[in-house]
């Protein structure tokens, strides 16, 4: 049977990097795209503009006959395909990866669960029937090191539910998900990845989705942030997304790597520091987006950061909003244990780059694309 990949969330950040991985790895592959989308033209026209840009980009003359898409939306029943279309899926498909997610923070639960977790039951409602068919190689579940909720200290690949609180209901929804994955091990060819902080490009600083880390370097750039809650050394656990999609591709073709859970993380040795990040974000801005004054940052605790917040109204108030996105990241010292990753990824050359060794193209690309709302 020809290797036909079946993914969700490929048009965002991590699905779209992973398409020409994907075909370079397995040379005579095809992939289906499920697509949010009014119709098959509407989804036609989206898949159309990623296999453009790849075709150039990663030259790859081929993708248009070997990429295509199919109107669907994780959260509807039967995810919104027809039967026929259900079946001609499960003819086919030889490979699911499901990436699909809702990653915003503020979701009520019940909605961040419809997605997330109903998604993930949906997926594997197909990936069940193919298996029993006997044709799944493997279903690919994207996850996040976030799970772990507000844990701190060592957290560990093959932990899951260790009675931790959340942040907010991205990490609960995401934990039950990946629940939902773990309980179909013995039935399903499963593999788990949860990557952590996703940043662009380490090669050409490219991103598709500005928010995380983003947030602050943007009011850094606009000489609006002035503290920030975390200690200078307090690590950020930040992974550039061709490293983690490298890895990812690499991991899944394992045959060991069935039943595994993987964290796609910089770890104990190369997480970033806070005071690393900001100020160099300061000395790049100052440099090439100066202001008619220096840029200065002060590093305040939570508590410090939660007082000066209680006592801001409107405009600055709304600024420091802003900032929850970073809270889960800065609030709790924690390390990811990836010794199962490392292992599997041990000797394939896909290096790990340090932050600060490719730090000048992230912030460039910020500011060459005006944060995503250049074309391009
Ligand atoms: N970015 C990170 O830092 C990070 C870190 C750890 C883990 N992850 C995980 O990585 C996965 C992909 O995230 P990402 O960073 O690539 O996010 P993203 O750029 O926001 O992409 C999300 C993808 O999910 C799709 N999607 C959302 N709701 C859907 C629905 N109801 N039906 C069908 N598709 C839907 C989006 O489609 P549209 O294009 O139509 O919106 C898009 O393709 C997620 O599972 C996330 O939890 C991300």
């Amino acid at each position: 049977m020809d290797t036909h990949f079946f993914i969700t969330g490929g048009t965002g950040l991590v699905g779209t990097n992973l398409i020409p991985r994907l075909l370079r790895a397995y040379p005579d592959s095809t992939i289906t795209l499920m697509v949010r989308g009014d119709g098959q033209d509407a989804v036609d026209f989206r898949v159309r503009a990623i296999a453009d840009r790849l075709a150039g980009e990663e030259q790859m003359p081929d993708i248009h006959k070997r990429l295509s898409g199919i109107p669907g939306d994780v959260s509807l029943d039967h995810c919104g395909l027809s039967q026929n279309q259900r079946q001609e899926i499960i003819r086919r498909t030889t490979h699911i990866i499901h990436g699909a997610a809702t990653i915003r923070f503020d979701h009520p639960i019940e909605e961040a669960r419809a997605i997330n977790c109903g998604g993930t039951r949906r997926l594997l409602a197909i990936a069940r029937i193919c298996s029993e068919r006997g044709t799944l190689e493997r279903f690919v579940y994207i996850g996040t090191s976030s799970v772990s909720g507000q844990r701190g200290g060592a957290i560990f690949e093959n932990e899951l539910e260790m009675g931790q609180r959340f942040f907010n209901t991205y990490e609960q929804s995401k934990m039950e998900s990946e629940r939902i994955v773990r309980d179909q091990f013995d039935r399903i060819p499963c593999t788990i990845f949860r990557p952590s902080i996703i940043i662009g490009d380490s090669r050409t600083g490219r991103t598709s989705s500005f928010n995380v880390i983003y947030i602050p370097l943007r009011l850094v750039q606009k000489g609006m942030l002035t503290f920030v809650p975390g200690k200078p050394e307090t690590t950020l656990d930040l992974v550039p997304i061709d490293w983690v999609d490298d890895a990812m591709v690499h991991i899944m073709r394992q045959p060991g790597s069935v039943s595994g859970v993987y964290h796609i993380t910089a770890g104990p040795e190369r997480a970033a520091p806070l005071g690393e990040v900001v100020r160099g974000a300061v000395d790049y801005f100052d440099k090439h987006t100066p202001l008619n004054r220096k840029r200065t940052i002060e590093f305040i605790s939570r508590d410090e950061f939660e007082k000066r917040r209680a006592g801001m109204r409107g405009r600055e108030e709304a600024l420091m909003g802003q900032l929850d996105t970073l809270l889960p990241y800065v609030s709790v010292d924690r390390l990811f244990d990836s010794r199962n990753a490392d292992a599997l990824l041990s000797g394939s050359g896909i290096e790990f780059p340090r932050y600060g060794s490719y730090a000048e193209r992230i912030l460039g690309y910020c500011v060459a694309s005006n944060w995503g709302r250049a074309a391009g």
